[in-house]
């Protein structure tokens, strides 16, 4: 960012322990309120979460750029959220070359992130991206990569890591070794759905179908407005409509990893979080388990192109070294369970609970043991809101924000394998120090991806 506004938030005091959504007094609002302090934003993806985005952003940010390859979709955007006045491009290279953008959002479908965060952080920009941050693994590694070597600020859109109510209030149990060693984590994170064969159809004026596309393989425009239907109380609701475009691509692995880099992406990060906390850094070492998905699998590819391929139930097991297990599952109350050999605690976006939670009353935890898993960093506000706080600081003081590269793959690879074992329908055994799949030339094969002719990731 520009080194003029660095003077930003200068009055806080990063290393000290400061109080829930407060900073030294003074809040972010406080920071930005003079228009030279403000915050320039661009953003690429113009879609479902970059309306939430902004809207928990927009005490500090003005949106200067918009990209999206959906010229209705980025000039509503527009119209709503920038009151018309920023620059709307349909090729997002065209924000990355702005001078006058201090930030980017990347809200694009998953098979977009790496391509876009790699060239936002080679053109000096700091990045929020939404998650799941790559499609594999070997994305995982040129991102770290490249952030290593440009030292741009990344925050990776799990905000669960900056709900303090909750997921950080549970994460500082576990460091506090209220639950002492740790010997099983669950993550719930529901089913998926399935789809009729979906038609090809005309695709939509206002959309560059080729660029959404982008790296990945050409495939038809499929679309079909499913009839409405009757919710619990018996009123009519009209579905999304089912496509393998806006939304709806997160139920393809082709453009996505289905429900485990979808929900996954938050809650296998809170279980992961929990076991490094834990002192618990090395593996996994197997992933396995049993999926269903809605068509069949020839050498990890769905033969059936025409519907939903994505897991739509399943249970995966994740081997750690010392005997520690995590489940992945579609089929219990969603949240996390986190056991260990003193206690076990339950956390979801609703509810934190479990004898160690209850016995807080009589025990508190330290002043500062929320501070610490936060890596004291300052907090202000909760949730998404928190989470943009603790970017835009993060990026204004040049320091690693909480959702950073590094953890966020550590976690994400155990969702990219287990999607890699679902698909090729075997367990796999994981080297974690190399990142690689032990004795599977092929499991290993699906680590990376190709990528079209033009859409290459040059560095
Ligand atoms: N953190 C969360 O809680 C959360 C919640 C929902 C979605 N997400 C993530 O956000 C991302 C977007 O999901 P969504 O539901 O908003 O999808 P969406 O389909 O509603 O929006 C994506 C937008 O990106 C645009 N786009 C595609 N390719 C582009 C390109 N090359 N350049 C510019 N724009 C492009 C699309 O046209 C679309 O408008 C996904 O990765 C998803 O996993 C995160």
């Amino acid at each position: 960012m520009k080194a003029s506004r660095r003077g930003f938030l200068s009055t806080c005091a990063a290393g000290a322990a400061v109080p829930y959504f407060m900073w030294a007094g003074r809040t972010l609002a406080d920071e930005t309120k003079a228009k030279n302090d403000r915050i320039a934003l661009g953003l690429i993806g113009s879609g479902d979460i970059a309306n939430a985005n902004i809207g928990a952003a927009k005490d500090w940010i003005d949106i200067v750029a918009i990209a999206d390859v959906d010229a209705d979709r980025a000039s509503g955007f527009n119209a709503k959220h920038a009151g018309g006045r920023a620059a709307v491009f349909d090729d997002y290279r065209r924000v990355l070359e702005r001078k006058d953008v201090d930030v980017v959002h990347v809200a694009t479908p998953d098979h977009w992130h790496t391509k876009t965060v790699v060239e936002a952080m080679l053109a000096g920009k700091d990045v929020y991206c939404e998650k799941p941050l790559t499609l594999t693994i070997d994305e995982g590694k040129l991102i770290r990569k490249v952030q290593k070597q440009t030292g741009r600020v990344v925050q990776v859109g799990t905000q669960q890591r900056s709900t303090f109510d909750l997921f950080v209030k549970a994460m500082a149990l576990v460091a506090e070794g209220r639950l002492g060693r740790i010997k099983h984590v669950q993550a719930a994170i529901g089913a998926a759905p399935a789809s009729p064969s979906i038609p090809v159809v005309a695709v939509p004026k206002s959309l560059d179908w080729d660029r959404w596309q982008g790296p990945v393989p050409v495939a038809d425009y499929r679309f079909i407005q499913l009839p409405a239907t009757k919710d619990k109380d018996g009123k009519e609701k009209l579905p999304r409509p089912t496509t393998n475009c806006h939304y709806e691509f997160r139920w393809w692995y082709e453009y996505s990893g289905g429900k485990l880099t979808d929900w996954g992406a938050h809650h296998v990060d809170i279980a992961t979080w929990a076991l490094l906390l834990n002192g618990q850094t090395a593996g996994p070492t197997a992933i396995g388990g049993t999926a269903k998905h809605p068509v069949s699998f020839k050498d990890g590819m769905p033969v059936e192109r025409d519907r939903y391929n994505t897991a739509t139930e399943f249970l995966y097991t994740v081997d750690f070294p010392g005997g520690t297990q995590m489940v992945i599952r579609h089929d219990t109350d969603n949240g996390v369970l986190i056991e260990g050999e003193k206690g076990r605690i339950f956390v979801s976006r609703g509810k934190l609970a479990g004898e160690p939670v209850e016995a807080l009353k009589d025990d508190p935890l330290p002043d500062d043991a929320i501070a610490k898993v936060y890596k004291n960093l300052p907090m202000q506000d909760n949730e998404r809101k928190g989470h943009w706080a603790n970017f835009l600081w993060c990026a204004k003081n040049g320091k690693e924000p909480i959702s950073d590269v590094h953890s966020h793959m550590k976690m994400l690879n155990i969702c990219h394998l287990a999607g890699i074992s679902a698909r090729l329908g075997r367990s796999l055994k994981w080297d974690d120090a190399v990142e690689q799949i032990v004795g599977d030339e092929q499991a290993n094969a699906m680590l990376a991806r190709p990528y079209r002719k033009g859409y290459e990731i040059e560095t």
